[in-house]
């Protein structure tokens, strides 16, 4: 069995990696420079090849505004419009700002990361996105100290969203983070994956995501972004409160109601490929951890 191991990687290893990358996805070593990219932090997976496809990763995703479906979002979004979009920062800020989505890409440069993602229904992938920290976007406001959390709000457009005509979940789709959470490194507001521009289904043009949360706390094409003094409720807490906490931290210690969360699958590993076992905070617990030091990680689900 492969064993899956998130580990530290050294500059030598990333240059080999990219090299197997530039080659699996077409393009000439020399047609790009390396160094265009920062590579951010660690890496999840030593091996390239551990990467999950790029036909994978994007024709097999959560994204109800487009359908329940796994297949949904990937056939119901071609024709989403994304420009022109605007984003803004609102709440407990001296002066709320609104940014268009193109302004916050050229004005925030982005930087490989490859980060795992685990969705809470029991499957991962290993995903080049990116990206850069949530909280340099964050710093372009003067944040109050009565700010303690953030929550995002995804789109709301049944027009062109199907999903929303629908009451699955309460909409827009909300998320929300602890202010610490929110400005931890690793915290990452996605602009592309591959190294192109992020397709519809990931949540284009720009969308959160948090390696040691499952993957539904990412929210995807969001629209506002709102410090608050209070504890958010998020769309999945309103609809199943005993399934869906604020936290949602990878935890294999902690079981979802109706399901395990020891193992998971990995995409493009084929069905009959064993599962691996879930490691506490996806794997990133080095980083993490000490965000929730003294927390009943059991309680604060
Ligand atoms: N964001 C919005 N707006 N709507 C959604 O339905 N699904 C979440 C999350 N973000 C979702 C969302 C879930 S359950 C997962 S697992 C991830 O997006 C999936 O991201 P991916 O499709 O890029 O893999």
């Amino acid at each position: 069995m492969k064993k899956y191991k998130y580990s530290e990687i050294t500059p030598e290893q990333i240059y080999n990696k990219r090299r197997k990358f530039i080659k699996s996805i077409g393009l000439g070593v020399g047609s790009i420079s390396l160094s265009t990219f920062p590579f951010f932090g660690k890496a999840y997976s030593q091996n390239k090849t551990d990467l999950t496809t790029y036909q994978d990763i994007t024709t097999y995703n959560n994204y109800y505004e487009f359908g329940t479906g796994k297949r949904d979002p990937f056939k119901n979004s071609k024709e989403f419009k994304t420009k022109p979009w605007n984003v803004t920062i609102e709440g407990e800020v001296d002066s709320p700002i609104t940014l268009s989505a193109e302004e916050i890409i050229s004005l925030l440069p982005s930087e490989e990361r490859i980060y795992k993602l685990r969705c809470v229904e029991g499957w991962s992938m290993v995903i080049p996105w990116m990206g850069f920290s949530l909280s340099k976007l964050l710093n372009k406001v003067s944040i109050r100290n009565s700010a303690k959390f953030v929550e995002f709000e995804s789109v709301y457009d049944p027009e062109q969203m199907k999903g929303q005509r629908y009451p699955v979940l309460n909409w827009p789709y909300r998320e929300g983070l602890r202010i610490d959470e929110a400005m931890h490194p690793l915290a990452t507001v996605v602009t592309g994956l591959y190294r192109k521009p992020l397709p519809n289904q990931n949540g284009a043009p720009l969308r959160i995501f948090l390696p040691w949360k499952y993957g539904f706390k990412s929210a995807k094409a969001i629209v506002k972004i709102k410090l608050v003094k209070k504890m958010p409720t998020s769309s999945w807490m309103r609809s199943s409160p005993n399934e869906y906490g604020f936290y949602s931290n990878v935890n294999p210690n902690v079981s979802h109601p109706r399901w395990s969360q020891a193992t998971e699958r990995i995409i493009g590993e084929g069905i009959l490929s064993p599962r691996i076992e879930t490691e506490m905070f996806n794997g990133y617990g080095d980083e993490v951890a000490n965000l929730y030091s003294g927390m009943d990680l059991k309680k604060n689900f």
